[in-house]
């Protein structure tokens, strides 16, 4: 049976979706079969993220209309990784209930389901948390992000979760080394959750086309977090070695 994780912020543009595919592949790359739920019914752009949109041919709410099989829905990005679609104007009439039996009906074939989620806490929020046993809160180094990672958390006490971890994403290397920014351990005693994911802000991620990252920083940052998501913790990426040393200051001189 697939570990059902939700990909969870309640603010905007952290950085869930991209953590989806990306974490994804990086799962994917080291022999887990994975897939990705696109939950954000509003504003799905998850088959664009992962570079497969023209291959959409049913989505979840096909599923539930009783159009095709939840089966029929998954595009094999590679064969491990897969996407299962949603559709844009769906306007989420849609229960937790009926998540829950979409994952039911792919859980054998996978080892992890993440759910992307929409943002703020509504009902996308509350109806992809409960058919999930587990979650990651992605959160910024920002006053703003923590807060609402602070009310996600007191949320998700409402759900039956084994986990809940964070990934602390676009953390910028430059200010970490000046202190300007919270240290991911700063971060964890915060929230009083174990990070699990430390992601530099790198430009490969905005510009990737697909789920495959360039080599660099964001990939290894990825790798390393796909292996503490499999064992509960490990170590993490330190975004403040690309700054350090003397091309290190030329570094933080021109960013
Ligand atoms: N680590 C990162 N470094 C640089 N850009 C990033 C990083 N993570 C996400 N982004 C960019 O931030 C934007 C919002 O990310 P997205 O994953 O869509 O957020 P969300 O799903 O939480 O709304 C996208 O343009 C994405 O490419
Ligand atoms: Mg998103």
């Amino acid at each position: 049976m697939a570990r059902k994780i939700l990909v969870t912020s309640g603010k905007g543009g952290v950085g869930k979706t991209s953590v989806c595919a990306h974490l994804g592949y990086a799962l994917s790359s080291v022999g887990e079969r994975v897939a990705v739920f696109d939950l954000d019914f509003g504003l799905n752009n998850l088959d664009v993220v992962m570079g497969v949109e023209s291959k959409v041919v049913y989505d979840i709410k096909d599923v539930l209309d009783g159009k095709c099989r939840v089966k029929q829905t998954i595009i094999e990005c590679t064969p491990r990784l897969a996407l299962i679609p949603s559709r844009h104007t769906f306007d989420g009439q849609v229960t937790g209930q009926n998540i829950k039996l979409l994952a039911e009906g792919v859980s054998s074939r996978f080892d992890y389901l993440f759910y992307d989620c929409p943002a703020g806490v509504e009902g996308g929020f509350h109806r992809a948390a409960c058919a999930a046993d587990e979650a990651i809160l992605v959160v910024t180094p920002t006053i703003t992000s923590l807060r609402d990672g602070d009310k996600v958390l007191s949320l998700l006490k409402n759900y039956k979760l084994k986990n809940v971890y964070a990934i602390v994403n676009r953390v910028r290397g430059d200010l970490l080394l000046s202190g300007k920014t919270a240290s991911v351990s700063e971060i964890e005693s915060v929230l009083k959750i174990p990070v699990i994911g430390c992601i530099p802000d790198d430009d490969k991620v905005m510009l990737s086309n697909g789920f495959i990252l360039e080599n660099g920083r964001a990939k290894n940052a990825f790798r390393l977090t796909a292996k503490a998501l499999r064992r509960g913790q490990g170590k993490l990426f330190d975004p403040t070695l690309y700054y350090r040393g003397a091309v290190g200051l030329i570094r933080r001189a021109f960013r």
